[in-house]
């Protein structure tokens, strides 16, 4: 039963949805098993943009199901519409998609308050998709679980309940909270298209690993928007770690067998919050326009610079990464000499590893300089092709993180990829059912 979860390892929009999409044809079942629509992922195939918010991006294979999984908080509205693309490009066939039934449902009001809350100087500058405010509900145990689309009346009495927390939230901000009725006639008729694709997904994919199916696990957002291991309160409101997979799926964590972590060549945020090594300069606008950062959800600059390989580290670590997949190291080429953050000073001492929570504002990075290259890395078809340069950069990188890079990204189209292989390839076949257990033996 081998899974295979591949997380980003830095602040989000590391590249994974292409990573997913050409390691998907190596696989039976590709998963999203955390956040929402706040995610954006990016598939670019033959030239032409597909975004994927929801629907995991090993979505264009259409041997692969695609299943969504409990631990994501589902907006219909885009969910419905994503489908409707899929079915457009003749890539819907039965049995292809499969929702949670207990995934939780985005509503109209947690979109509303998650912009009306995310104002002033703290905001957290979230994706404004309720993602916040839906997690919310779920621990407050008032959610609306996609099960409950497919129930007139007891998503009535859900959606009352829920509206009741909510209203004088809305009030306060002095905004009009959306009614009821039309509103539950609206979710039921989303519940509606979408119920062909609703089940338990827990049982279904414990099924498919005992069968021998190879599963791939799609993280969304990246290790420091954690809300557990991140940047905190600058964070997302879920687990986006590998270990999330297992929570957010309804599967053994024996089962998943290794974990692939993907990070850009240097660094970029969107949204608030702490980022030692930002560039507030010429240098970050030439790494904003050289890599075209701007966000896929929401259409934002994404704050742009160096490697941090602290936060890097971090991010191997917490995940259990044992190999790393490069992204963009082809938009390095012509910026000049470059940086790597190999440690952080923080109250004048150095600190090789994250600081203590309330000095992530505070530390100053540790830089080593790099020669930089000119050369464009597109055309390398191996990476002794690459400059010595680029090379050294690589080296110094795998050394301080401890982890190889097995792959290396140098374009958006799926040919500019080196070093892909089969990511279950020498997985070996792990039979985690329980023993039966008898007190006599
Ligand atoms: P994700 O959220 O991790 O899937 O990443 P996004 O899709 O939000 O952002 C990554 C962006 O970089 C997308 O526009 C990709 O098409 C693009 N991209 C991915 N890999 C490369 C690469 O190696 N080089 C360049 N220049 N662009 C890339
Ligand atoms: P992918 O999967 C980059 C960021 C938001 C904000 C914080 C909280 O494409 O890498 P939220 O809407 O989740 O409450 O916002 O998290 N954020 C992301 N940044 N990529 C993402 O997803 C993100 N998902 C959330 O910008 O700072
Ligand atoms: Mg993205």
């Amino acid at each position: 039963m081998p899974a295979v979860v591949v997380v980003g390892t830095q602040w989000g929009d590391e590249g994974k949805g292409k990573i997913v999409d050409l390691m998907t044809p190596f696989a039976d079942v590709v998963v999203r098993y955390g956040g929402g629509a706040n995610a954006g992922h990016t598939l670019v195939v033959d030239g032409h943009r597909v975004v994927f918010h929801l629907i995991p991006s090993g979505a264009l294979h259409k041997q692969t199901r695609c299943v969504l999984g409990h631990g994501m908080v589902l907006d219909p509205e885009v969910l419905v519409a994503e489908l409707e693309e899929m079915e457009a490009r003749q890539l819907l066939a039965e049995g292809r998609v499969l929702i949670s039934d207990r995934a939780h449902v985005v509503l109209p009001h947690h979109r509303l308050v998650d912009r009306l809350r995310d104002q002033g100087s703290k905001a957290i500058g979230t994706t404004h998709r309720g993602i916040g405010p839906c997690y919310e509900d779920k621990a407050a145990r008032l959610g609306i679980r996609v099960f409950d689309l497919l129930h007139r009346e007891r998503l009535r009495e859900r959606l009352q309940a829920n509206l009741e927390r909510w209203r004088p939230v809305i009030a306060h901000f002095g905004e009009a909270c959306p009614e009821l009725d039309a509103m539950a006639e609206r979710y039921l008729a989303l519940g509606q298209k979408l119920s062909p694709w609703i089940g338990d997904t827990g049982h279904w994919l414990r099924r498919a690993l005992d069968q021998g199916q190879r599963v791939l696990f799609e993280g969304a957002q990246g290790a420091m928007l954690d809300v557990d291991l991140g940047t905190y309160p600058y964070v997302t409101s879920s687990c986006v770690v590998a270990s999330g997979a297992s929570a957010g799926a309804g599967v053994s964590p024996l089962g998943i067998q290794r974990v692939v972590g993907v990070t850009k060549a240097y660094t970029t945020r969107v949204g608030g919050g702490p980022f030692p090594t930002e560039l507030d300069d010429a240098m970050g606008e030439k790494l904003r326009s050289a890599g075209k950062e701007f966000g896929a959800t929401t259409g934002r600059p994404r704050r742009c610079g160096w490697l941090d390989l602290v936060a890097l580290r971090f991010a191997v670590q917490v995940n259990g990464v044992s190999e790393l997949v490069m992204t963009k190291l082809d938009v390095l080429s012509g910026l000049g000499d470059l940086r790597l953050c190999v440690a952080y000073e923080y109250e004048g001492q150095r600190y090789e590893e994250v600081p203590p929570p309330e000095g992530w504002g505070e530390v100053k990075p540790i830089y080593e300089d790099f020669e930089g290259w000119s050369e464009p890395l597109e055309g390398c078809s191996d990476f002794a092709a690459f400059p010595a340069a680029a090379r050294r950069y690589l080296a110094r990188i795998e050394e301080v993180v401890g982890c190889p890079i097995r792959v290396v990204s140098v374009g958006a189209d799926r040919r500019a990829t080196l070093g892909l292989r089969d990511p279950f390839d020498g997985l070996p076949k792990l039979d985690v059912k329980p023993k039966a257990f008898s007190f006599k033996s």
